[in-house]
């Protein structure tokens, strides 16, 4: 194990009920500051797995490691406030009752209020869009203003790590790029380490490091991004088959 190792999953088999297992033995592993994605088919586990190493869900067997320590039981509450963990679900990751700014104080509550206040303001300087509509409700938000606060609100504690589940869901390719741009921002500002689940398989490379696609709760292809990107097997999937 190297140590710039920031997540590391080993053989974890994992489900929602005692006789299916939905994770049937997943492997895989984040460096510092990379940002990797997890591709496949629907249904085929993604969330389940970032649900897992976030700690919704408890493995049967395996290991989850953050930096070299075991956190495989270790609660999502506690992963937040102790081990730099950032998560963005795949619904419902905004409170549209509450306004953008106290979306983000939620997403803040272990702060203090100077701290709060101070980390409010860093992140809109990172993302304006959010510093324009402070005040506005988080309803009237557009899809793409509305993943940045969900992305926002999870780096309120400064997370090491970050599970994005579907950041670019329904969104325009305009949106999508705005929004993929602020994923890249933010590994580059603060060196966090990102795993997303994508359906924008080949744009989700575009800005990844590496990638692993599952088949039916195992890991069925890795490697660098930009291999992937060139890989037969990937153009079959999801590109519809290769030339005749
Ligand atoms: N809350 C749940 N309870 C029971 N089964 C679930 C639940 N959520 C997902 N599943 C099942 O787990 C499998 C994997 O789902 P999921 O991880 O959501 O797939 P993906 O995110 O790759 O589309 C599917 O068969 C799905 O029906
Ligand atoms: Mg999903």
């Amino acid at each position: 194990m190297t140590n710039n190792r920031v997540i590391e999953v080993k053989d974890i088999i994992a489900g929602y009920t005692r006789d299916v297992d939905v994770l049937c033995g997943i492997s895989l592993h984040t460096d510092a500051a990379e940002i990797v994605t997890l591709l496949g088919p629907n249904g085929c586990g993604k969330s389940t797995l970032l649900k897992t190493i976030a700690g919704y869900i408890r493995p049967r067997l395996g290991k989850i490691l953050f930096e070299g320590k075991d956190v495989s039981r270790i609660a999502v509450h506690d992963k937040i406030r102790r081990h730099g963990l950032g998560f963005v679900p795949q619904t419902e990751n905004v409170f549209t009752s509450l306004s953008v700014h106290d979306n983000l104080r939620v997403g803040g509550h272990y702060l203090d209020d100077n701290a709060c206040r101070r980390r409010i303001e860093t992140l809109c300087t990172l993302y304006p869009v959010l510093e324009r509509k402070l005040s506005a409700s988080a309803a009237s938000l557009s899809g793409g203003e509305r993943q940045i606060l969900a992305l926002a609100r999870a780096l309120m504690p400064e997370p090491t790590i970050l599970l994005l589940d579907e950041p670019s869901a329904g969104l325009s390719p305009k949106m999508l790029d705005e929004v993929f741009e602020a994923i890249q921002q933010i590994r580059a500002k603060e060196l966090v380490t990102i795993l997303m689940v994508e359906q924008n398989a080949m744009e989700a490379l575009r800005i990844s490091d590496r990638a692993y696609v599952l088949s039916m709760g195992t890991v069925a292809i890795t490697g660098p991004a930009d291999a992937l990107m060139n890989d037969e097997r990937m153009r079959e999937l999801y590109l519809g088959g290769r030339p005749a």
